[in-house]
């Protein structure tokens, strides 16, 4: 199969209404579409076809039991998806949509069971993104979308990203841009207490401010006492192909520590990455170690942006061996610090 590319505006779709128009035939006829969304690129189907979100799994090498979240364009098309929905859930659904918010609910039969992993349960998000609107909306289908890159790895958030995982695996992509926020939604479940499976931007205190009730977590799934309830999350995640090493603590001890690694370390140093950020990249050898740049310490927006293009970027420079800056634990960072560890598969150290 050959991959399509379309360069279309993120803000004005109607500029590019013939490759638009082009993506949403792809879909209707049960194809495969990779498109931009303000958090990360989404890879699309008709959330409806079961023969059609079969080929995402496929595409990705996606476990077939890791639910897919479907997208709309409208509030209303929840009611054509999902039942028993709380006034807790529409209240956060008429706070946060369209934006990065996806709510776990209670499926309608039309929901096939490969879309939502064989789960009675879909995360639903709307999101606010206008080209990723209009692609659904014209589609006049719920949109099925993971992100589009090869299990396993980074989220994608440029199209180059989706061109490098699933080139000739999918029909379309419409390349938007670069995503603003850059790291995947947050997930909550609805179905129960109010309960997060995966952190993003939209952090528990905004939940809590708006349900006025305690919001629980669910995605620490190395803490022993809790049984992972997203199935999303038992699996190897936005690794790079480099081992890494992710430290915690402040940002001088983490400096000297990592100094410390490097110095003990077997590895030949062109091939030893470093995740640093603006204030301390300089406090490393830059002639002898790859050192990359996240952002600003103090700006979990710029560093989420930057996030998993930076652990790709170690992948294109063919690094083996990564000491990553983690940050201390705060609202904002949480969401952040979920992708390091579990890019670090666990390997850290506190300092
Ligand atoms: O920002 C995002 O959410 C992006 C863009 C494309 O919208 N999508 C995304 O999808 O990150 P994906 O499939 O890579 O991550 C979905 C996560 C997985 O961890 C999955 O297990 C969880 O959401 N999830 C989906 N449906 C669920 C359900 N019914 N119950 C529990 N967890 C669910
Ligand atoms: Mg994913």
């Amino acid at each position: 199969m050959t991959t399509k590319i379309f360069k279309i505006d993120k803000d004005i779709p109607y500029n590019n209404l013939k490759d638009l128009t082009y993506a949403v035939e792809v879909i209707n006829n049960g194809g495969l579409v990779a498109f931009g969304t303000e958090t990360v690129y989404g890879l699309g189907a008709n959330a409806l076809d079961k023969h059609a979100v079969k080929k995402i799994y496929t595409a990705k090498g996606r476990p077939s039991d890791n639910p897919l979240i479907v997208h709309i364009a409208e509030l209303k098309d929840l009611y054509y998806i999902c039942q028993n929905i709380s006034n807790d859930a529409l209240k956060l659904a008429k706070t946060f949509w369209g934006g990065p918010l996806t709510i776990v609910l209670e499926k309608k039969k039309i929901i096939p069971y490969e879309t939502s992993g064989g789960l009675e349960t879909i995360g639903v998000r709307m999101p606010s993104s206008k080209i990723a609107r209009e692609f659904i909306r014209i589609s006049k289908v719920p949109i099925a979308a993971p992100s589009a890159n090869k299990s396993g790895k980074p989220s994608p958030t440029n199209a180059q990203h989706v061109y490098k995982d699933l080139n000739g695996k999918i029909d379309v992509i419409l390349d938007s841009g670069e995503c603003d926020v850059g790291i995947e939604s947050t997930v909550v479940d609805m179905t129960d207490n109010p309960t997060i499976l995966r952190p993003g931007s939209i952090t528990k205190i905004m939940l809590e401010e708006v349900l006025n009730l305690k919001v629980f977590s669910n995605f620490n799934e190395n803490d022993k006492n809790e049984v992972p309830k997203s199935p999303g999350v038992k699996y190897r995640h936005y690794a790079p192909n480099g081992n890494l090493t992710l430290v915690i603590g402040n940002s001088a001890n983490v400096v000297s520590k990592i100094k410390a690694l490097l110095k003990d370390s077997k590895i030949e140093s062109d091939k030893i990455g470093i995740l640093a950020t603006k204030e301390t990249a300089h406090l490393y050898n830059k002639n002898k170690y790859c050192v990359l740049i996240i952002g600003n310490r103090n700006n979990f927006q710029e560093i989420s942006k930057n996030l998993f293009n930076t652990l790709r970027k170690f992948d294109d420079l063919n690094i083996t061996e990564i000491f990553a800056e983690g940050f201390l634990e705060e609202e904002n960072s949480v969401a952040i610090m979920n992708r390091l560890k579990k890019a670090s598969s666990y390997k850290i150290i506190n300092v």
